[in-house]
């Protein structure tokens, strides 16, 4: 089983590649679900055929699926935002007011990973490519996954045994609408989800992502950033697809300009990139809509090879030991030293990389050691636990 995140900027080409990629998957064989997690929804566009919420034959082998993300989110999320609801009634902030409280940026589409679990658990499938959210938005939600988890793990159990205690005290008390156990179970579950959907997406066995580019500055800079912030949550990036390269063939005088400053970015693409895979796919000539040519661009993008089984992603994480002393290993390319923080806080581990930061739950091993060092250099991240038999806990 893999799964495929093709992502990158907005208007870069990530629905035509992920449509192409998924095409050629099929006719190699493999079981393959195309599903889009973008509301901006372009994939029944790209492969010529109407998709909705469930999915549907393109052809044999082939599914596709638009996920429908405010659905999801009502059977997911409809009875907290219930509850939340009432206490929001019962304390006078009504409409619209209300509504923004309870849908967090990033949500609906943490909604859509779930329905992307339950299709890669279901059996059906060999492989699914997901038509990612723009950068921005894909990033949000990888963060959510860890900020989601930290809040239940904290938050909900003690939560719930209070309110198991009080409500009979408190209802008699007051007419504040306290949440029903199923609210918990709801919440709980989602919970569940979100853990389910972080194994599975954060196993690089199993995910990997692909990064469109255009050979254009503003498009490298951010998938530069994704790159890095990729790394930052565990995922790794199996190659770059570099997407609406002039051709050759085209020698009008008119593009002279704009060749020369392709290859300037190509070239720095090449060094920038040069760790993963890097594919080309020229500009076409024509609009590539419908199966017959996305299959035309999937030969010119993978040629002979497979596009799934032969691309995984390294984990951008090591863990190594060495005379007593444990070396977490993270790869975190295109940042300076001032933009990475580490910190210790009790028994868990802060990275923090720009604006994104990530919380480890050390292990026990870890746990009674002290971290000794942390060393950026040449785009890796060492942050050294020494082997003392640490009674006190490390300084932030
Ligand atoms: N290599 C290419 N040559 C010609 N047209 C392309 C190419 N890649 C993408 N397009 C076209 O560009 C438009 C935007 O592509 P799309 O895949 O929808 O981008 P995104 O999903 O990143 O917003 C579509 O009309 C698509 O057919
Ligand atoms: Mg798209």
């Amino acid at each position: 089983m893999r799964v495929i995140l093709v992502t990158g900027k907005g208007g870069v080409g990530k629905t035509t590649v992920a449509a192409a990629t998924a095409v050629a998957a099929a006719d190699r064989g493999h079981r393959v679900l195309v599903s889009s997690t973008d509301p901006a929804h372009s994939l029944a566009d790209a492969v010529g055929v109407p998709l909705g919420d469930v999915e549907s034959e393109i052809f044999p082998l082939l599914s596709g699926q638009q996920i429908d993300t405010q659905s999801q989110l009502d059977r997911h999320w409809g009875s907290i935002r219930d509850q939340i609801m009432q206490v929001f009634d019962w304390g006078g902030v009504t409409g619209i007011e209300a509504e923004e409280f309870l849908v967090f940026p990033g949500m609906d589409e943490l909604f859509a990973l779930l329905e992307v679990d339950r299709q890669a658990r279901s059996g059906d499938y060999d492989v699914i490519v997901v038509d990612c959210a723009p950068t921005a938005e894909t990033l949000r939600l990888l963060s959510l996954p860890e900020v989601l988890s930290w809040y239940f793990e904290r938050v909900m159990p003690a939560e719930r045994r209070l309110m198991k205690a009080a409500r009979p005290l408190l209802t008699r008390l007051t007419d504040l609408p306290i949440a029903e156990d199923n609210v918990y179970q709801a919440a709980q579950s989602v919970f569940e989800g979100v853990e389910k959907v972080k194994a599975l997406l954060a196993d690089p066995q199993t995910t990997s992502a692909r990064l469109v580019v255009n050979p254009e500055k503003m498009v490298i800079d951010e998938a530069r950033r994704t790159f890095t912030y990729l790394a930052l949550f565990g995922y790794g990036v199996d190659s770059v697809v570099i997407n609406r390269v002039l051709p050759d063939a085209v020698s009008d005088p008119y593009f002279d300009r704009w060749r020369s400053i392709q290859k300037g970015h190509l070239d720095t693409i090449d060094s920038g990139f040069a760790d993963v895979p890097r594919l080309r796919l020229r500009l076409f000539d024509d609009e590539m809509v419908g199966v017959e040519k996305l299959r035309l661009m999937a030969d010119e993008l993978y040629g002979s090879k497979d596009p799934i089984t032969g691309f995984t992603a390294k984990s951008p994480f090591k863990v190594t030991e060495k005379a007593g002393e444990i070396v977490m290993e993270m790869k975190v390319p295109f940042v300076e030293r001032g933009d990475v923080d580490v910190f210790r806080h009790g028994s868990e581990l802060f990275l923090q990389v720009g604006p994104y930061r990530r919380s480890f739950v050390l292990p026990d091993t870890l746990r009674r050691r002290q971290v000794t060092r942390a060393k950026l250099e040449k785009g890796v991240l060492r942050v050294s636990f020494g082997a003392a038999p640490a009674r006190k806990r490390a300084k932030k």
